[in-house]
């Protein structure tokens, strides 16, 4: 039977968080062998935030090394920059025909974002969700790992697709999220009714994955919890503890109740000691990695040349039978 094919991406905005890992990278690197994936760097998303170039074209090589870095092996994943694969603006252009502007209005992430840039609410921050259903459905992709805070414009992408497929004929696979691990939404450290974000103006309140272990244990010791003291799992009452317990839990891949079990009589100060150790754990060899790939910047430009190629000749076909099937001439 042939493999599923699996589609997502992360944008180039800067140090990612504990989140983006988490939610992310660190489930996508279990797929690599049952699943055919495409792991993109999506450059053009990051356009709908004001930027400067030189730091965006450095952030978009540091991720790529990053994706290397924390397990992603170009050997078995397609890896490449969304920007090199044009197809992915010009479906796009033709997907933004098919939805509608009550839709996009409905899209809680551009309610955040407008809130959080309300000097730079452009039609890119709009139409936003169109370009990542263009990026998901140019591979005739079956899942798409995502942390749960994309789990709305997955739906959109599905009713875009089945949008066009009624009026078309089969053109799309209908993709669905897949969603997964104990912290497919990590929350902040100092507020943890939040996501942990970088965008949050409270430092303590992420953990970036190039932050120093002393940060890193300092940033927990802080975090915020309950007066309980008591490792319990409840996110209505204990919304802290139940975060470091998921934190936790998706790295030692332990079962909340062997948490609760394992920390049963023992206070939050070595509970929160625990979770910076496993979390310096992880992050210490990828950290490491990424240092040294960094270095090897002709390695870097192989791997997302080479994956552009591979990207194109599955995304030019799926444009290609967009163009003829909405009357444009080739
Ligand atoms: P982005 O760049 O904001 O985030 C990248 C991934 O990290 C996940 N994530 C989290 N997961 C758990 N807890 C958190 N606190 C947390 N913060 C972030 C996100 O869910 C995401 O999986 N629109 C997308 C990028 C994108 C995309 C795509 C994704 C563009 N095209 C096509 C999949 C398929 C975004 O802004 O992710």
């Amino acid at each position: 039977m042939d493999k599923k094919i699996i589609f997502s991406g992360i944008q180039p905005t800067g140090n990612l968080t504990l989140g983006n890992y988490l939610g992310a990278i660190n489930n996508w690197k279990k797929m690599q062998d049952e699943y055919k994936c495409n792991y993109c760097i999506v450059d053009l998303h990051a356009l709908t935030i004001r930027h400067d170039p030189e730091v965006l074209r450095k952030n978009i090589i540091n991720l790529l090394a990053l994706y290397i870095a924390a397990g992603l092996d170009p050997e078995k994943s397609n890896i490449f920059i969304q920007s090199h694969v044009k197809a992915h603006s010009e479906l796009a252009w033709i997907l933004n025909c098919y939805t509608y502007t009550g839709e996009l209005s409905r899209m809680t992430q551009f309610k955040d974002k407008s809130a959080k840039h309300a000097d730079n609410i452009n039609s890119g921050l709009y139409t936003y969700p169109v370009l990542m259903a263009a990026d998901i459905l140019l591979y005739q992709t079956d899942l798409v790992p995502v942390g749960e805070d994309q789990r709305q414009h997955v739906e959109l992408t599905r009713d875009i697709a089945e949008r066009f497929n009624n009026i078309y004929g089969q053109t799309f696979k209908i993709p669905e999220s897949y969603i997964q691990g104990a912290a497919a939404r990590v929350m902040g450290l100092q507020n943890p009714n939040s996501k942990m974000s970088k965008s949050s103006t409270i430092p303590n309140d992420y953990i970036l994955l190039n932050d120093e272990p002393d940060v890193i244990l300092s940033k927990f010791k802080k975090s915020v919890t309950d007066s309980e003291n008591v490792v319990r799992y409840d996110v209505e009452n204990k919304a802290g503890i139940s975060n470091l317990i998921s934190i936790y839990s998706a790295i030692t891949t332990k079962s909340k109740e062997e948490i609760e079990k394992e920390f049963d009589g023992k206070g939050y100060g070595e509970f929160k000691v625990a979770v910076a150790e496993c979390v310096i754990d992880e992050l210490k060899p990828i950290q490491a990695k990424y240092k040294e790939l960094l270095n090897n910047r002709d390695y870097l430009e192989s791997i997302y040349k080479d994956g552009a190629e591979k990207a194109k000749r599955v995304a030019n076909k799926t444009l290609e039978d967009v163009y003829k099937k909405v009357g444009l001439v080739l």
